[in-house]
């Protein structure tokens, strides 16, 4: 999941570009560079941030109208400047951006070696470089952009590619293939990135090209045709509405703290224009014209990863038990390989912040081959996932920028549970008195979310006791455990220590072993139907002299008599806990990770839109 950006336009490029890549910085941190054109390719390229690279280009004339830029997430090779992108074709004609991963590269290397062709470094773009540049010498007396179509007919993988011609100085050519890639139409200028935020500042008139599309760009002109063949044709352009200062950090240190106390707003977002003004009904139309004989749907089919993942078994619990429909949860990139026994009466549902993970794609695309029904849940208009669905349920959560899921997750689960009050209501399961407390219930989250703000400097003392523990564990009973699972991957993904989310109950058949006085255990016992048996959970752990931290209802007593620390949060309906835990959690993984100096906004790895598998 790296970020690509282009231009191509009468300004200078390299500002432009590599305030794009600023923006794009999230989805791949490894390494950066850029390549300008102007009678001259120049190219830099650094492992590390963009600051490095802009450190590196410092004092260098790059000047040029033309030029793409790349951020890199590893996926062939390690992060060095060799690997990094963009790569020139050995003759240096040709330069390329790769955000994909190419399947038949070793095949193709192989070929280009016999021609006579080196490498320089171990990544699958350099090859296709090259392989664009064999081609091109096959057809001399083709065009760039017939060339890259016809050489992009045998390559397998995914690709979302920007492509300079040394030979061409007045276009660019890009394609997309299973990676995300839009356009932006400016006046006389032309803007190609990963994702709409990278550019919006500059336009708002965007082209979503579909998977198979080869792009071609002059500073005036736009032609897409599809890579099989066919007619070029001026591609429709979107007008979007993304407001450029959620781009900000808004004074905020980081964008997941900005995006931790965006949260009220958030939610409150998602819930707008979705209650009937008596507060008893849910309003989806997305659904009424989606779901003409809710009957029909014999099971549910949730299909996500990471943070998705969580809210999707959340899913899970509340469907089935208030709705009355078969639900089960599954990691997409298990479900696409598995063969799964899916028919007409089946809803898959996908949930996704990004809409461009390459295995919940996959998932849905799988589901839809063998009859099913789509919808998803999904926080980017225009994204891979919702443009696959029948009917897609938006967040409204606005950007996300942070790696870690924090807003994403408390409005999905949102929308999981004005989903379920819907099909519920379809189902004949609630009565209206049953709606308007579970709807009167909702529309009070903001405001409790703010009030669990307070619990700031109590969290930052507990991180302070755990931000050297070997191990922590996150336990958690009906729904419940999700949020644990939630909480765990918040911290190991910021912090860097091992953490683990499991139902309170397996405890024992287990992870009991790892706890000692140095193991933290962090307890999801609010009150609610399990509440006794967390408490025993609780006195297993103490009788091992774990470190009991305990995420409580306001004025609960008994857990304080056996936890070392309690953070007591409102008490609120069991359908609404994974939202209110979810601020301490998030808070607690924050501050842990400061105190350890990481970044909390890129944390090593990661990166915010997995886009390939
Ligand atoms: C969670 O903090 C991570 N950002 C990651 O697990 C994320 O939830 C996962 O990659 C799924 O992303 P998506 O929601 O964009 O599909």
């Amino acid at each position: 999941m790296c970020g690509i950006i282009g231009y191509l336009g009468t300004r200078e490029a390299y500002p432009l570009l590599i305030k794009g890549l600023k923006r794009l910085e999230y989805r791949g941190y490894d390494s950066a560079g850029i390549a300008v054109l102007n009678g001259s390719l120049s190219v830099y390229k650094k492992m590390g941030k963009v600051a490095v690279l802009e450190h590196y280009a410092s004092g260098e004339k790059v000047d040029g109208n033309i030029g793409i830029g790349h951020t890199r997430w590893a996926t062939h090779g390690i992060p060095s400047d060799l690997n990094s992108h963009p790569h020139l074709s050995n003759s240096g004609r040709l330069a390329i951006i790769h955000n994909g991963i190419i399947e038949n590269y070793e095949v193709l290397r192989t070929e280009l070696m016999a021609e006579g062709y080196v490498f320089h470094s171990d990544t699958d773009t350099e090859v296709l470089v090259n392989y664009f540049e064999s081609v091109l010498l096959a057809e001399p007396n083709r065009a760039i952009s017939e060339v890259i179509s016809i050489a992009l007919r045998r390559v397998t993988g995914s690709y979302a590619i920007v492509v300079l011609d040394h030979q061409n100085p007045d276009i660019l050519i890009a394609a997309r293939k299973g990676s995300p890639i839009v356009i932006g139409k400016g006046a006389g200028e032309f803007f190609i990135s990963s994702d709409v935020n990278a550019i919006v500042e500059h336009t708002r008139d965007i082209i979503y090209p579909m998977d198979g599309d080869v792009i071609a760009l002059t500073k005036n002109t736009i032609m897409v045709r599809n890579l099989e063949g066919g007619q070029w044709y001026v591609p429709e352009i979107k007008v979007v509405t993304n407001a450029v200062e959620e781009l900000e950090k808004g004074g905020y240190a980081s964008f997941m703290l900005k995006e931790i106390n965006d949260q009220p707003v958030s939610i409150a977002n998602c819930l707008a224009g979705r209650i009937d003004i008596n507060g008893s009904r849910v309003v989806l139309p997305e659904l009424d014209l989606f779901f003409p004989d809710i009957n029909a749907v014999k099971r549910i089919i949730f299909v996500a990863c990471g943070t998705s993942y969580h809210a999707s078994l959340y899913a899970g619990y509340l469907i089935e038990s208030m709705a009355g429909i078969r639900v089960q949860a599954e990691y997409a990139s298990e479900f696409r390989y598995r063969d799964p026994v899916i028919d007409g009466s089946d809803l898959v549902v996908a949930i996704s912040q990004s809409g461009e993970t390459a295995d919940t794609i996959a998932a849905v695309e799988l589901a839809k081959q063998r009859g099913a029904g789509i919808l998803s849940l999904c926080n980017v208009a225009g994204s891979s996932i919702p443009r696959l669905s029948s009917a897609t349920i938006y967040l409204q959560a606005g950007p996300e920028i942070g790696v870690a899921s924090t807003k994403a997750f408390t409005t999905q689960v949102t929308a999981v549970l004005l989903t379920t009050i819907y099909l519920a209501d379809k189902k004949g399961k609630l009565t209206e008195e049953r709606r308007k407390e579970l709807l009167g219930g909702l529309q009070a989250v903001p405001e409790l979310v703010r009030q669990a703000f307070a619990l700031n400097d109590q969290v930052a003392a507990v991180a302070k006791r755990i931000k050297d523990a070997p191990t922590i564990l996150f336990l958690g009973r009906g729904i419940g455990f999700p949020v644990a699972l939630e909480g765990a991957l918040k911290l190991k993904e910021l912090s860097y220590i091992h953490a683990e989310g499991h139902p309170a109950a397996e405890m024992k058949h287990g992870p009991i072993a790892l706890i000692d006085a140095h193991t933290p255990v962090v307890f999801i016992a609010t009150q609610g139907p399990l509440y006794e048996k967390l408490l025993s959970n609780m006195q297993e752990v103490k009788a091992r002299k774990g470190i009991i931290i305990a995420i409580v209802s306001t004025g609960d007593v008994r857990a304080k008599e056996l936890a070392d620390h309690c953070i007591e949060i409102p008490a609120v309906e069991e359908a609404l806990l994974p939202i209110v835990a979810a601020v301490p959690l998030q808070l607690l993984a924050y501050h842990t990770a400061s105190l350890l100096g990481h970044d909390v906004d890129q944390p090593r790895n990661l990166a915010k839109s997995v886009t390939v598998e």
